[in-house]
């Protein structure tokens, strides 16, 4: 599976292309420019041509990026990430508007301008906080998952009790349960003539969703969006499941964490929300996420507001890379820019590889790089 298009090879040397099809003809092989060809070939292409092999393997590159085996030095507690997912129109937006409302301090409640994916809602009651993530649809947490990426805690399914069961309800619990991520259910609308709570109970049972009324575990608050009925309870419901799921940090190391969503902005350059996930992120820090890189410039909370750090579950927009990375994207701070552009530049090749390996229908990455 180790391999190399023609293309590719010249490149990282500086050569041309033609020159390697040349030597490649000498050995009596006929090749185009976007042949694959494997890596020992292209070694000793390399070392016809007079350049020295170096063959990294990706797990040089990214070693010591991330530890997530060990956790050993977790031992502070975090607040929890949040994922509200539903049907089509059963409410998640309203109800995510109604939790952050409900939690902005009086006279303040125009002060948002900023829409960033991700925010932290303070409970009234207890004074901890909770972080929810606006964005992913299920598209982009199946992806995300697909990516290793892991950023939801628990999951809040949102039913319209006037509606019932539907099938994006039943993809999202299929999603949580996939994740292994624990399941409270927000029966939403409650304030309509035509809710039936009961039969959205009902419906779940044969989703394998049991509700504590049913004798199951999962957690239910008849909630309404409209009226900010009962979101108090919610918030209290959210606060006792992360206590049980005892989630732990290291604010002390260097941040790691994942894009939520990223873009270019026209006045400020690439702008990447990210969950801080471990360690505390920095102005100043230089990080990788993705094939780009950046130093962190500025960090804005949701809240609009210029920080200069960002510890676990806390989620920033950052500003400073060079261009925006993908959604799904891990961060991590690296010592320095050297160690940045390798891990880029090194992961940059490997995307590149293998769109050029699919394109000429060869599967399989590649992992070595040659200079
Ligand atoms: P998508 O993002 O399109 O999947 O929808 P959503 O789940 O975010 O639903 P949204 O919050 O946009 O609400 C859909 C409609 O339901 C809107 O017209 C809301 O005003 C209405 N709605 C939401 N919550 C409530 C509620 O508690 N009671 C009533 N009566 N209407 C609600
Ligand atoms: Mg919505």
């Amino acid at each position: 599976p180790e391999a190399i298009t023609i293309q590719e090879l010249a490149n990282r040397m500086s050569e041309r292309a033609v020159d390697v099809i040349r030597m490649l003809m000498k050995q009596g092989a006929m090749h185009k420019i976007t042949d694959v060809i494997d890596a020992d070939t292209a070694q000793l292409i390399a070392e016809e041509l007079g350049h020295t092999v170096k063959r990294v393997a990706a797990s040089d590159v990214e070693e010591g990026l991330f530890d997530a085996t060990d956790d050993s030095t977790d031992t502070e507690t975090r607040s929890p990430v949040v994922t509200v997912m539903g049907h089509v129109d059963h409410g998640k937006t309203s109800l995510l508007d109604a939790l952050r409302h409900a939690n902005v301090v009086s006279g303040e409640a125009g002060g948002i301008t900023q829409h960033i994916g991700a925010y932290q809602v303070t409970s009234p009651e207890t004074g901890k906080k909770i972080t929810f993530i606006d964005t992913p649809g299920h598209a982009a947490f199946t992806a995300m998952r697909a990516r290793g990426a892991k950023v939801t805690d628990i999951v809040v399914l949102v039913v319209a009790a006037d509606d019932g069961v539907m099938p994006q309800t039943v993809e999202a619990i299929n999603h949580a349960k996939a994740a292994g991520v624990p399941i409270i259910v927000a029966i939403n609308k409650i304030d309509k003539p035509d809710a039936k709570p009961e039969r959205v109970r009902t419906e779940l049972l044969q989703h394998e969703v049991q509700v504590e009324s049913f004798g199951g575990e999962v957690v239910d608050v008849e909630v309404s969006a409209k009226n900010k009925t009962n979101l108090d309870k919610l918030l209290e419901m959210i606060a006792l499941q992360a206590e049980i799921l005892d989630l732990k940090t290291n604010s002390e190391r260097p941040a790691e964490g994942t894009v939520i969503e990223a873009k270019l902005d026209r006045g400020r350059g690439p702008v990447a929300t990210v969950l801080v996930q471990r360690g505390t992120l920095r102005v100043g820090d230089i990080i990788v996420a993705g094939a780009e890189m950046g130093r962190v410039r500025a960090l804005i909370s949701d809240q609009g507001e210029t920080v200069q750090e960002a510890g676990p579950s806390v989620p920033v927009e950052v500003l400073g890379f060079n261009g925006p990375p993908e959604a799904g994207d891990r961060l991590a701070v690296v010592e320095n820019e050297a160690r940045a552009r390798q891990v880029t530049s090194y992961r940059a090749h490997q995307k590149r590889e293998n769109a050029a390996a699919s394109i000429s229908g060869m599967r399989g990455s590649l992992e070595q790089m040659m200079s």
